[in-house]
């Protein structure tokens, strides 16, 4: 057994109780009491969450559930971005630093609440002149900055429903975003910072929405210098937009039904699916683990790592936060450029005290060595995150032990795009175990089950569900209820995740992987088919098959097998062209590791590729029923 292996099985075992102090002060202090008051009263216990913010009016009914539909806070109306914003402007935390934000060359931005609340006024008075509608969606595709955050909280203000694309995805995803929305305006950048470098945005934008009439206007922020130009009349510089807009709009008097964002996410079907969230719920979901699971207080300097290009960016960097008035970090650029020790720098520079990442990230750090961090002062630390995959035991204990110097709990939350917010995590009091992500938090209760929904025993494998609607849950997929049903109806009676898991016999669950076809490559997720389509498309492919495999940096890798066309040989250079085809056709999330060419693939008899045996042969494991194999 390799030393790795054999070090997390130790740590398996292991249970961390968290810091008497950080107990004693936490805003959770007793995390059963706290899951009682949910149990003995769910309606209550969430309509307390949802008085402690502002409403125009307050809702009739805390809960209407008609399996799968859920309205939440009905009837109730309220405007998100008067609670991240002018409840704090007017509350004394005008001039409260929201952002501090960086790049890679240490440029720096200091964005109060007072100046973020006045960009954010402007910029949707701005959106309004341009004919945005409550209801039009808004396509955003911009890098860590500011205005990015201000982009989407402008949308929310008028009603108009953003879209964020993460701006590493590749054009034909873009379009295709754009597209399926039907989208009337896209927000972008002329760049992105990554390793010292520019890396061009607008070319992606200026080549998604060819022919897309839909698309009346794109917005430019233009970073670099001298200026890019801006072609036809469609573009507009994003400051130029802007200028004479007034400073004040009058929000949008919202439902809590009503849609706020739409997000699309990778499943196991070619195409990804917007998951809908919507207003109310989202709002008091988000806002409640932002006090709960990240004990946020008000004094706290709070980093959460991820891009509001993902769904961690909107539930942790912009509306649970803001919601919850938080002092953050926004850094744009590479964790480790110019060097392994920049996070730890921004750690000391601004006193972070609550940090939030990704178990991938922990792990290439633990690989460049504990030197780096240790140049530099963390004790300002007092809670650490993780989230995106499992984050095993090894890695956990390096993040307790180097980055958090046995003084700071982590909190391993795990969750998805579907679900708004955390889900199962180890709040405040409760101890940890390394590589079980925890318990259901307040308001979730969260089981892992057979195919009939029969809790399964513990420390046994099953599924993981959700037996009741949570506030925070996505309303639908956009286009495609069935799919969004599906969710429902696959495990009868309960939402299910997708994933595998065990429950330990206190209640403890540790979740495995994907149960269907998504890989998870540094906390990304991508669909098999997706990538297994684009290669499709290269002109000298015939089939493909597209895996994952476990990688000790990225969680998992990406393996294709490809069936060349007749005539074509396998080459260094067909290699380096399929690579290249997937980066052009998904983006560079998405590139395989590893290409190998072969003549055939395991299918079962009706023409399906049986992943699950390429994947089994791979890792030399046993393949399981082969009965439905062709030959
Ligand atoms: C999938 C959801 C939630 C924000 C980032 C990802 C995996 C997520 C954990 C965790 C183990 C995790 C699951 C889930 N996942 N967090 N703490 N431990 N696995 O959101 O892109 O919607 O992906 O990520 O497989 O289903 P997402």
């Amino acid at each position: 057994m390799s030393e790795e292996k054999l070090d997390s099985l130790l740590h398996l075992g292991t249970i961390i109780k968290p810091p008497e102090e950080f107990v004693r002060n936490a805003n959770v202090k007793n995390y059963e009491e706290e899951y009682k008051k949910f149990l003995d009263n769910p309606e209550e216990f969430w309509a307390k969450v949802a008085d402690e913010l502002f409403w125009y009016e307050k809702w009739d009914k805390v809960l209407e559930w008609n399996l799968p539909y859920a309205k939440w806070f009905v009837n109730g109306k309220t405007n998100i971005t008067v609670n991240a914003l002018d409840r704090h402007v007017k509350n004394g935390r005008k001039n409260k630093v929201a952002f501090f934000w960086e790049d890679e060359f240490g440029n720096e931005k200091v964005v109060t609440y007072g100046s973020l609340y006045t960009l954010v006024n402007k910029l949707a008075n701005a959106l309004k002149n341009a004919g945005i509608k409550k209801g039009d969606r808004v396509v955003i595709y911009m890098p860590l900055v500011v205005e990015q955050v201000a982009a989407m909280l402008a949308c929310a203000r008028i009603g108009a429903v953003h879209s964020v694309v993460y701006a590493g995805f590749s054009v034909p995803a873009l379009r295709h975003r754009i597209e399926d929305a039907q989208a009337k305006m896209v927000i972008t950048a002329d760049m992105t910072i990554r390793r010292g470098r520019a890396i061009p945005l607008k070319q992606i934008v200026d080549e998604a929405v060819r022919g897309l009439d839909n698309v009346e206007k794109v917005v430019v922020l233009r970073r670099l210098k001298p200026k890019v130009d801006l072609i036809g009349e469609k573009e507009i510089d994003f400051y130029e937009f802007i200028k004479d807009a007034d400073t004040y709009c009058e929000p949008e008097v919202m439902d809590s039904e009503d849609p706020l964002f739409m997000l699309y996410t990778s499943g196991s079907t070619g195409k990804p699916k917007g998951v809908i969230h919507t207003t109310g719920g989202y709002m008091v979901g988000t806002y409640y683990s932002m006090k709960t699971v990240f004990d946020l207080k008000e004094d706290d300097i709070y980093w959460c790592t991820a891009d509001p290009g993902w769904i961690t960016g909107h539930s942790y960097i912009v509306y649970g936060p803001l919601v919850a008035g938080a002092t953050q970090v926004l850094a744009e650029g590479a964790p480790n450029y110019p060097d392994f020790g920049r996070w730890w720098s921004l750690i000391e520079k601004y006193g972070v005290t609550i940090f939030y990442t990704a178990p991938t990230a922990i792990r290439m750090f633990m690989r460049a060595g504990e030197h780096w961090p240790e140049k530099y002062d963390l004790s300002s630390l007092r809670l650490l995150g993780s989230v995106g995959e499992p984050i095993n035991p090894e890695a956990w204990m390096w993040y307790f032990r180097v980055i958090g110097k046995e003084r700071c709990p982590i909190v391993d939350t795990w969750w998805q795009t579907e679900t708004g917010a955390v889900m199962i995590t180890t709040i405040d009091g409760l101890p940890m175990k390394p590589g079980r992500a925890g318990k259901p938090v307040p308001g979730v209760v969260a089981d892992v089950v057979d195919k009939e929904g029969n809790p399964v025993e513990p420390n046994k494998g099953g599924f993981l569900v959700v037996r009741n609607p949570w506030p925070s849950m996505m309303r639908t997929i956009h286009k495609n209820k069935e799919k969004y049903e599906s969710y429902w109806n696959t495990i009868p009676g309960c939402y299910f995740a997708g994933d595998v898991a065990t429950k330990d016999e206190d209640g403890y669950i540790m979740i495995l992987g994907r149960a269907d076809d998504v890989i998870n490559v540094s906390g990304h997720r991508i669909g098999t088919m997706e990538v297994e389509s684009a290669l499709v498309s290269h002109p000298s492919v015939a089939e493909a098959a597209v895996i994952g495999k476990p990688d000790p940096v990225k969680g998992e890798r990406i393996k294709a097998f490809v069936i060349l066309k007749e005539g074509e040989s396998p080459s260094e250079e067909l290699v380096n062209s399929l690579k290249k085809h997937v980066r052009t056709e998904l983006g560079a999330l998405a590139v395989p590791s590893e290409i190998e060419f072969v003549d055939k693939l395991p299918k079962t008899r009706s023409g399906k590729i049986m992943r699950r045996v390429l994947k089994a042969k791979e890792l030399g494991m046993d393949p399981g029923d082969l009965s439905t194999l062709e030959d």
